[in-house]
């Protein structure tokens, strides 16, 4: 069984695709780290992260190692990671890795932005979770508050209207919802509420 996840920043991706991973008993993999990465390196190595070719060179030698860096996970590599993720020659570096690792028993949940358009478009299940963007603000502030890092929520709010926009008008698989996957808006629902929803969905696709 494949389970793709898509959507926008900060709608809960990861956590359901974790969730679902450990419930299904499938492996999971959050694709956003192999862009994080990408653009780590390059940031790290002074390349211009708005070249194609640059970008396209670091992200065929990816290593699984780059993928243990330290802050792969904040708002800076986020950023990073959107700017490298539009050019062409990343992304098709990147889709023979995905589809390996979706292809391997007994089968898995991927989180992404491209799963159930590009990456596995004969997924079993595809499920877009989104939520408004100031909710996503919201979460993600009270994320890093809880971490002991005061950051203003409309600064938050603002990276990521520009991260949607950036993701969303890209040429190169934007941000889209397929045609087959579920909907699920999390705006107003806890994190037990939209596992409970996401579940319904993988279990009434299965029959
Ligand atoms: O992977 P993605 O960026 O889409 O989101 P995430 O890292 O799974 O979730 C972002 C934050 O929102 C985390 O702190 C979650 O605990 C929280 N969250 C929530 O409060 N309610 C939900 N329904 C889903 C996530
Ligand atoms: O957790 P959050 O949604 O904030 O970020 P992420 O899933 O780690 O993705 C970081 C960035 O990588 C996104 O803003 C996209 O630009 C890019 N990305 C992508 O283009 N395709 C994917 N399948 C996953 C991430």
């Amino acid at each position: 069984m494949i389970i793709a996840i898509d959507g926008p920043a900060a709608a809960g991706k990861g956590t359901l695709a974790l969730r679902l991973a450990a419930h299904y008993g499938l492996n999971h993999l959050d694709t956003g780290l192999l862009y994080r990465a990408i653009g780590r390196k390059m940031a790290d190595a002074g390349l211009d992260l708005d070249d194609p070719e640059a970008a396209g060179r670091v992200a065929r030698e990816l290593d699984p190692a780059d993928l243990g860096h330290g802050d792969l996970r904040g708002r800076e590599a986020g950023e990073l990671a959107s700017r490298v993720a539009v050019h062409p020659p990343v992304r098709s570096a990147l889709v023979d890795f995905q589809r390996s690792f979706a292809a391997r028993a007994p089968g898995a949940v991927l989180d992404g932005r491209d799963i159930g358009t590009a990456i596995c478009p004969d997924a079993d299940v595809k499920i877009f979770v989104t939520a408004s963007a100031e909710v996503r603000a919201r979460r993600r502030t009270d994320e890093l508050a809880a971490k002991g890092r005061s950051v203003s929520y409309e600064r938050i709010l603002a990276e990521i209207r520009e991260r949607d926009e950036r993701d969303s008008v890209r040429a190169s698989a934007p941000l889209r919802k397929a045609d087959d996957a579920a909907l699920l808006d999390t705006s107003d629902l806890g994190i037990d509420e939209a596992f409970a929803a996401a579940v319904a969905i993988v279990d009434a696709k299965r029959g």
